[in-house]
């Protein structure tokens, strides 16, 4: 039997709340995109945005991170560590990725804001990471099959003419942050778990605008595209209902 757990009508309710919580944090945290801010000190207003709602940011020391949001800025794909040195200039792109703990349950976003104007190839960058979401939860749904979701991811990211990361995936959610089942933004072999109603997952989809290789930078957290290009992130916390998806961070 797989590890994968089934959450209660009441664990149901907690995550709906960290979900609820963590989609304001991010309503909140997108107002102080602008050129000139640091990472640091969008790290500290998530931060208090986070303790404001009673929560805790899952992410700081989590396996020693040392900060409650990652933010990545261009071709960082995930895991940038707010730094008062990296300062956002006009024309970035920025992924904001959190995480909060209600009640014992953990909620996990991402999301990528243009810095200004940006590039019609950034912005482009951006809506497909985004929209290929969305098209991987139309399978999101009991009786289907976890890479089901996956393969629709890829289908529609390569159809851009753009490519998803492979080294970094998505993950069941509940208790703790990470749990089974990984969920990979790209098909592989056999079809994956069966989907069943009380499964969540943070569906998070990683994809660059040029290769999908990447290199981990000596810090052991920030991951960059190995091609320099521009990388985008989108991610919300998932409910699989018998009928559609329950997007619990949105
Ligand atoms: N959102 C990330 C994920 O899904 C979590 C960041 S790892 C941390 O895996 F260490 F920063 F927490
Ligand atoms: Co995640």
């Amino acid at each position: 039997m797989s590890g994968i757990s089934i959450k209660s009508a009441e664990e149901i309710e907690k995550m709906k709340e960290a979900g609820r919580i963590l989609s304001i944090v991010h309503d909140e945290l997108e107002k102080f995109i602008q050129p000139g801010i640091s990472t640091w000190d969008i790290d500290q207003k998530g931060y208090d945005l986070i303790k404001s709602f009673g929560c805790e940011p899952s992410f700081l020391n989590y396996n020693g991170y040392p900060a409650s949001i990652c933010i990545s800025i261009d071709d960082e794909i995930v895991h940038g560590i707010p730094n008062k040195k990296h300062i956002l200039h006009e024309g970035n792109i920025v992924s904001l990725d959190a995480g909060v703990i209600y009640k014992g349950y953990h909620s996990d976003a991402a999301r990528t804001h243009a810095v200004g104007t940006v590039s019609e190839e950034a912005q482009r960058l951006m809506d497909v990471t985004k929209q290929s979401f969305f098209e991987g939860i139309k399978f999101a749904k009991a009786g289907n099959y976890l890479y089901d979701i996956s393969a629709a991811i890829q289908k529609y990211v390569e159809a851009n003419g753009f490519s998803v990361v492979r080294d970094l995936v998505g993950h069941g959610i509940g208790k703790n942050l990470h749990e089974e089942p990984e969920v990979p933004n790209y098909k592989i072999r056999g079809k994956g778990v069966k989907l069943v109603p009380g499964m969540t997952l943070a569906i998070e989809p990683m994809v660059n605008a040029g290769s999908y290789e990447v290199w981990w930078l000596e810090d052991d957290w920030t991951v960059v595209t190995q091609d320099g290009s521009l990388s985008a992130h989108y991610e919300n916390t998932v409910l699989i209902t018998e009928d559609e998806p329950v997007i619990l961070s949105l």
